[in-house]
């Protein structure tokens, strides 16, 4: 189909967060090129549900990507491709420096060279480490705590120093939680291993997983439970599109937080989804992990501010019952 706006290549756009930016980006009007590796990604969501070409391959693939940007007339690059364990990063740092930051610059180089300067960066708030104030903000120090972290700290770097001497111009996004679904249930949250709570509660209630784990009950929070900010995974797809938008009407280099601005406990989030799910989802209380924080909650003003962002799912009972779509749909239920 011909489409009046530009073809923007999303990197990592079989995986969970990039699908539903693709799918956003499209509803938009735009052209999509979704390139990934398929190693935690997933094929049929782009065939079957994203519906735009897929090019299966990997972003260390020099060779690869020029010949993409020669075959594809591509304007801007939604760069979401990354390993994102945090537990593995910290057993395996040379995995994630390299997945992460090297071919990310490798991506970088070869765009550049194409005349390609445009880019749309996945960051995290991890980049901030244990928060000095709540709600966190863009110019909360940096103090990352895992290799994973500092792999996205070190490239929000590299764009910056990229704009110094190329004029690559990047919206990078630190993301929170990323949560929800697409609200129909077609598209969602499928990581192997999972490691996100919302997703771990659901697949217990589906009686996939026989408990779970709460980690730390004696925080200095309401209930003793850690305190996260849960951002719905469409919300974040359309800042994307203005983040975007931000760049080809000239905008500069800019980076934003992408939070609900609310915190919800670990406790909170079970409660939630006993309610959604109407099933008694077994949770068993154990010591705090290392490295986490009692509270992680942002301020997503900026991105209010400078990209009209206006995030529609705020609500926990709403993000929670999308994710229980996804995953009745995608793992089948046991009602
Ligand atoms: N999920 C969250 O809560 C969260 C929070 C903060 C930041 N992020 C960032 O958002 C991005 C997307 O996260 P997600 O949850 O959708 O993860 P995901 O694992 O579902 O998606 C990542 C995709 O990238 C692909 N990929 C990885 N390395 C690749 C490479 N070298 N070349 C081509 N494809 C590659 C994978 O196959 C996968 O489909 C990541 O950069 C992550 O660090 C996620």
């Amino acid at each position: 189909m011909l489409s009046s706006k530009p073809t923007i290549l999303v990197t990592g756009g079989a995986g969970y967060i990039g699908s539903h930016a693709a799918l956003a980006l499209k509803k938009a009007g735009y052209g999509v090129v979704v390139l990934d590796n398929l190693a935690y990604g997933h094929r049929e969501i782009i065939e079957d549900v994203v519906k735009v070409e897929l090019v299966i391959g990997d972003t260390s693939d020099r060779e690869l990507l020029e010949q993409l940007f020669v075959t594809h007339d591509i304007a801007a690059v939604m760069h979401f491709a990354a390993y994102i364990a945090v537990g593995e990063s910290v057993n395996e740092p040379g995995k994630y420096y390299r997945n992460n930051v090297s071919s990310t610059l490798n991506l970088l180089e070869v765009m550049l060279a194409a005349g390609i300067n445009k880019f749309v960066f996945s960051s995290t708030c991890a980049v901030y480490g244990m928060p000095k104030e709540i709600p966190m903000k863009e110019n909360h120090p940096h103090n990352p705590l895992s290799p994973y972290a500092a792999s996205k700290d070190m490239v929000e770097r590299i764009l910056a120093d990229f704009d110094t001497a190329f004029d690559l111009k990047s919206v990078a996004f630190r993301y929170f939680n990323a949560s929800g679904a697409e609200p129909n249930g077609n598209l969602g949250e499928d990581h192997a291993p999972e490691t996100h709570l919302i997703p771990l509660a659901l697949l217990t209630a589906l009686g996939k997983r026989k408990q779970l784990y709460i980690f730390g009950t004696d925080y200095d929070t309401p209930d003793g439970t850690a305190v996260r900010d849960y951002i719905h995974v469409n919300d974040l797809a359309s800042a994307h599109v203005l983040g975007l938008e931000y760049l080809l009407d000239g905008g500069d280099s800019e980076v934003f937080n992408l939070g609900n601005g609310n915190g919800f406990s670990v406790k909170e989030v079970i409660e939630t989804a006993r309610k959604v799910t109407g099933v008694e989802i077994p949770a068993l209380e154990s010591d705090r992990r290392a490295g986490d924080a009692p509270i992680l909650v942002g301020s997503s003003e900026k991105a209010r501010k400078i990209l009209g962002w206006n995030p529609q799912y705020a609500d926990l009972h709403k993000i929670i019952s999308d994710a229980w779509k996804w995953h009745q749909q995608r793992h089948g239920s046991n009602s």
